[in-house]
């Protein structure tokens, strides 16, 4: 991460496959704790794959966001590109999938870190975040359970008195 970061704005993207569940619902989780905390930094995300672009959050996760006080319905998929590794100081990807395919797309001056979102939880180093695209509706639960999660632990990193 870069070295001003007590003073300056981190800018973090979330990255999945088709960005329409599980960065939406990081991203949504990430803005909703950094305002409560009072916390400024800048949010996007992203996926790999390009066969959502345009279009919003599955309406699973714009309901599992909802009802956790989070409105992700204006948020669009978008694919991930080379300018997002200079863009963001750090690009968190859901699953190793996904970090593979961010590694063999970044730039050899890439500036952005990129790492997996559950590397910042203890213990949980290494480990994806299930998609919930194919299962049942609460597997949208127990993503946002994660992706919370995720969420404080950037609160915590990026925290002026942390
Ligand atoms: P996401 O979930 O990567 O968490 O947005 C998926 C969304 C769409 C597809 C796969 C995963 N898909 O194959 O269309």
């Amino acid at each position: 991460m870069r070295e001003d970061r007590e003073t300056a704005k981190p800018a973090i993207l979330f990255l999945c496959l088709g960005n329409i569940c599980r960065s939406p619902l990081a991203e949504g989780a990430a803005r909703t704790a950094f305002a409560a905390a009072g916390i400024e930094a800048t949010f996007d995300s992203a996926g790999t794959g390009d066969w959502h672009v345009g279009h919003p959050p599955d309406h699973r996760a714009q309901a599992e966001a909802h009802r956790r006080g989070t409105d992700i319905s204006a948020l669009r998929a978008r694919q991930l590109s080379a300018a997002d590794f200079y863009r963001f100081d750090l690009i968190l990807a859901a699953d190793e999938n996904n970090l593979r395919d961010a590694l063999a797309i970044r730039p050899t001056d890439a500036t952005a870190e990129v790492r997996l979102m559950l590397d910042l939880i203890p213990d949980r180093g290494g480990e994806g975040v299930i998609d919930p695209y194919y299962g049942r509706e609460d597997g949208f639960a127990a993503t946002w359970a994660d992706v919370s999660a995720v969420a404080a632990a950037l609160v915590a990193e990026f925290s002026p008195n942390g």
